[in-house]
């Protein structure tokens, strides 16, 4: 068992974050990579991203938003339980170097896979602006270590409730109008990915982003992860998780995601019908 020692209840109670000990995976663990969790013996197999790791303590940290039945068995979960099985790290590790003038753009619990990330960015010398976004206030996470691993931080709402209001692409537009920018990293939702990959498209300017597909094993047998990049087929687990958003088929992806919608509809209802009734 892979026992849980911390929790925390994040944003509008929809976020949780989880220190789980695993001290060989929090040894080799780098910026960019995941593990797959279970629950119990019979659970699903759900990926989530290593958001930081404390060696001293050998401990992992995963920060997940409850959005159906896996993720919501997660959330019972408390201080003294554990996982029955992490497997990790998995993926490759971005790909981290002294660049110049590097822009972190995190939307949602994205900011949970960009914080690693952003901090590696900054420990190699690069000037670091950081923007972060969520649908509201209530919904922001990590604000102050995003803060501390950056030179910048800006803040975006989509209804305002908190610093600017729009998207994170309205302030990454004026970062690139006014200012040399050597590459950007953009992880979030789907759709926010597409729209950063498109905006930096027209200033030429180097960006990768982080995929989600549904994963299954997460080592390249399955090949439920494959997304089409550059018209080429890669497997989001061993291939990336990161990849040039330039080049990923951005609506092939979504339609993938929602392959299941209606088997995952009903398996949550399922689930809740039964829990509601204990
Ligand atoms: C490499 C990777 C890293 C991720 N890191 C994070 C993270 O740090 N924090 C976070 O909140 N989420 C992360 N996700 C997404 C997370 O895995 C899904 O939210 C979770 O699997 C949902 O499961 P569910 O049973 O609760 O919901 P379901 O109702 O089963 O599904 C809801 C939606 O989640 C996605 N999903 C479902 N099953 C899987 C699966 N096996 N693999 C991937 N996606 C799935 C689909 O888009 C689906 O429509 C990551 C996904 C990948 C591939
Ligand atoms: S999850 Fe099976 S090949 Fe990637």
């Amino acid at each position: 068992m892979f026992k849980i020692v911390n929790r925390e209840v994040m944003g509008d109670g929809t976020i949780i974050m989880n220190e789980i000990v695993a001290p060989k995976i929090a040894q080799k663990a780098r910026p960019g990579q995941f593990v797959i969790l279970k629950a119990n013996e019979t659970g699903e197999r759900i990926p989530l991203t290593i958001s930081d790791i404390d060696l001293e303590q050998g401990t992992i940290q995963v920060i997940y938003m409850v959005v159906g039945k896996s993720t919501d068995i997660f959330k019972t979960l408390k201080v003294g339980d554990g996982f029955q099985d992490v497997i990790g790290p998995l993926g490759k590790p971005t790909h981290i170097e002294k660049l110049g003038n590097v822009v972190c753009v995190g939307g949602g619990t994205g900011v949970a896979v960009l914080f690693p990330i952003t901090r590696g960015f900054k420990k190699a010398g690069n000037k670091v602006i950081s923007i972060i976004g969520s649908r509201s206030k209530n919904l922001m996470i990590l604000e102050d270590k995003m803060r501390a691993a950056s030179d910048e931080l800006h803040v975006c709402t989509d209804d305002g409730s908190y610093g600017h209001k729009g998207f994170v692409t309205d302030i990454l537009k004026d970062i690139l109008e006014n200012g040399k920018v050597d590459l950007v990293v953009g992880i979030g939702p789907v759709p926010m990915m597409k729209f950063v990959a498109e905006v930096t498209k027209k200033y030429s300017v180097k960006t990768l982003v982080s995929l989600n597909p549904i994963m299954i094993d997460g080592t390249g047998m399955c090949g439920c992860c494959r997304v089409s990049v550059g018209g080429k087929t890669e497997f989001a687990c061993v291939d990336g998780p990161e990849f040039d958003g330039h080049q990923v088929d951005f609506d092939g992806l979504m339609k993938r995601l929602r392959g299941y919608e209606a088997e995952e509809k009903e398996a949550y209802n399922d689930y809740c019908a039964c829990r509601d009734k204990k």
